[in-house]
């Protein structure tokens, strides 16, 4: 079990160092998922079913590993999923994975459950941003929402279409994880026994949801659990129609992150978005689900070519990116992936993660004979 950063070589490495550091209810609302967390194993399982084929001496010595995602050149075809409650897991928060994420010149994308606000971002770096936005019962929440992004300068709006109800986390409602964390005689035993983590969270800036504390309590100053919050703030009646209306009113790059089915795809074609992300929300949501790599083939057969398929979920390893990238996907990302490397260490443990994916994308393309990105195709692959 890894005692600190430098010996972090892996995904596994930083989750372990993650667990180390974080109190029990919070490492487990980053692990945990929905029901038999069949789904969340699935994710990465899913790319032992496919194997690569190789090809040697091809020159390999300079490789370039760029992508480009709705019109942005990023330096690896992997970037940082919107993930919420950032500054739970590290007092530095959305910040870290911001200025690491730059550093890696790829894509950060920022939750409506952010903690830091989207203007502060802007200032803090030059890579484009993704704003997470949630579809919220409350009319002018969204709107409010919409030109605080527009305002920060946020590139991307990605709607999440995989929570119209909340999942059913298990392990929340065992361990009793609600933002803010609620104080009980045994969440204060669990946060005094991680007293670096309890001084960072209790005398570093106060902890809020900064992009919906203008008009919602709940998350900021009343505790809810997560999946209450889905079910309760957001509009379950949402439809394709209230899409094609956000979309306009943002009238910049918009991704829809979520889409599973070939069908949905197809729908995100004729609606003109930008971007799709193949995603079951880190199994967060609908346990039984297909995990996003099983259904990349489908989804791709439908609308490869016709609208960017970033494959989102389960990679721990840079051969599983070389997989969705060699079946045809624009590129991929990940939250866990870097999460555990926030939690551990703040922005050097997001470097740290980013950085061991990057090496082992460079190593992995150098042993498949590949100098770009672009050479990965479907030859490369078979399914077992
Ligand atoms: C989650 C949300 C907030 O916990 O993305 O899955």
């Amino acid at each position: 079990m890894p005692r600190s950063l430098k010996n972090c070589n892996n995904f596994q490495d930083l989750k372990d160092l993650a667990r180390r550091r974080l109190p029990g209810p919070i490492f487990h609302y980053i692990d945990g998922a929905a029901e038999d967390e069949t789904t969340y194993q699935r994710n990465t399982e899913a790319f032992q079913d496919v194997d690569l084929v190789p090809n040697v001496l091809a020159g390999v010595e300079n490789i370039d590993m760029s992508v480009e995602v709705m019109g942005y050149k990023l330096g690896l075809p992997i970037f940082c999923s919107p993930t919420a409650l950032q500054r739970l897991f590290h007092y530095q928060g959305e910040r870290a994975v911001a200025k690491a994420a730059e550093k890696f010149n790829t894509l950060f994308g920022v939750s409506s459950l952010g903690t830091v606000k989207l203007k502060d971002i802007d200032e803090l770096i030059k890579t484009p941003k993704m704003f997470q936005f949630y579809f919220h019962k409350d009319r002018g929440l969204n709107d409010s929402m919409i030109s605080m992004a527009q305002e920060a300068n946020f590139e991307i709006l990605t709607l999440t279409v995989d929570t119209i109800t909340g999942g059913n986390r298990e392990r929340d409602l065992r361990t009793g994880f609600t933002t803010p964390p609620k104080l009980t005689p045994k969440s204060i035993f669990q946060f005094g026994i991680k007293p670096a983590w309890a001084l960072n969270y209790l005398f570093r800036e106060k902890f809020e949801l900064s992009q919906l504390s203008s008009h919602v309590n709940e998350g900021t100053n009343i505790s809810i659990s997560v999946g209450d919050y889905f079910t309760n703030m957001l509009d379950q009646s949402m439809t394709w129609d209230d899409v094609i209306e956000l979309k306009e009113n943002w009238g910049r790059k918009f991704c829809l992150k979520g889409i599973m089915s070939p069908r949905d795809a197809r729908k995100a074609v004729e609606m003109k978005a930008d971007a799709i992300m193949v995603s079951n929300h880190g199994g967060r949501q609908l346990d039984g689900g297909r995990s996003p790599f099983d259904q990349l083939d489908e989804i791709l057969q439908e609308v490869g070519g016709e609208i960017e398929v970033i494959l989102d979920g389960g990679i721990q390893r840079g051969t599983h990116v070389l997989k969705a990238m060699a079946m045809g996907a624009t590129a991929c990302s990940g939250g866990r992936m870097y999460l555990f490397g926030l939690a551990a260490a703040g922005q050097e443990g997001v470097e740290k993660a980013i950085g061991n994916m990057k090496n082992e994308i460079e190593r992995d393309m150098k042993l498949m004979g590949i100098k770009k990105i672009s050479e990965l195709n479907p030859s490369m692959i078979r399914f077992r």
